[in-house]
């Protein structure tokens, strides 16, 4: 089932709620990887009705970012959704989403300081308008997030819980292939040289998150993590830092936390983050 407009997916939604059904929603950009259908599994695992967005939010892409070429392909992304066991896609085009008039802009503090917003100001204002909006719109009882946007994830949280909005956001782990390469729909840009580079990213990460759960000194153990992304061939290297791994504050031991990275392979911008065990 598809619904390209709101009072649509309202009128859906709603039924399921009078019947009592659990409803889980899955918000994507489409261009659907194993990622993404991870997350579906788990939202009809916490669910009994699992709505999937598909929208290519325009807000939180800045002027220079890939918003034009980003990979659209409903047609398959539909298919992938009806042989996922999907039950509704929700389809809305920007005027459905930001009719003539939309003035009103989501912007949120904490979590999403630093890391992305020093490179992408007002990504996580996009990303926290167009979120409010689809839980708004569906009112679902949870909705599933990748930790491999992990500072998206907090944000969302973040997001949730001060604007009480009735829902549990629950977070999924990353899918990676079998190099540990995290599954992106951004990996599509690169090319079979790029790959081979992309592929030591995770790794990097790995090896710096366990130096620092091992006490190592932290500031030479980033420097050394960027020094090796530009050594295996990424372009340049936006940031690795440490955080506490739930507010996404200064990460100084003891505690959880995660390491997180931004670099660049030509002109594809890759992220992920791994976790950094708290020392015993
Ligand atoms: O992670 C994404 O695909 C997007 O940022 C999201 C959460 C669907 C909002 O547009």
């Amino acid at each position: 089932m598809v619904a390209a407009s709101v009072a649509a997916l309202r009128q859906t939604v709603g039924g399921w709620r009078r019947q009592g059904l659990r409803v889980a929603l899955v918000p994507t950009m489409g261009a659907l990887h194993e990622g993404h259908l991870s997350l579906m599994t788990l939202a009809l695992e916490r669910a009994d009705r699992c709505v999937v967005s598909i929208f290519v939010n325009p807000t939180q892409f800045g002027p220079n970012e890939d918003l034009d070429k980003y990979p659209r392909q409903l047609a398959r992304d539909l298919d992938l959704l009806a042989g996922a066991g999907v039950h509704l896609a929700f389809t809305p085009s920007p005027s459905e989403m930001y009719p003539e008039g939309f003035a009103t802009t989501v912007r949120l503090g904490g979590p999403a300081l630093g890391l992305e917003t020093d490179f992408r100001p007002t990504f996580f204002d996009g990303v926290a308008t167009v979120v409010a909006k689809l839980l708004l719109q569906t009112l679902p009882d949870c909705a599933i997030f990748g930790e491999k946007d992990y500072q998206q994830l907090c944000v969302i949280r973040q997001l949730a819980r001060d604007l009480d909005i009735p829902v549990e956001i629950i977070g999924a782990p990353t899918i990676r292939d079998t190099s540990g390469l995290a599954l992106s729909s951004r990996n599509a840009y690169l090319d079979a040289v790029q790959m081979v580079v992309a592929r030591r990213l995770n790794a990097v990460l790995v090896e710096a998150a366990a130096a620092l759960a091992g006490g190592d000194g932290p500031d030479s153990i980033l420097v050394r993590a960027k020094r090796d992304l530009i050594g295996a061939g990424f372009r340049s290297v936006d940031y690795v830092e440490a955080r506490e791994a739930l507010a996404l504050g200064p990460w100084r031991g003891g505690v959880e936390g995660r390491l997180l990275a931004a670099a660049w392979l030509g002109n594809t911008r890759l992220i992920d983050n791994v976790p950094i065990p708290a020392r015993s």
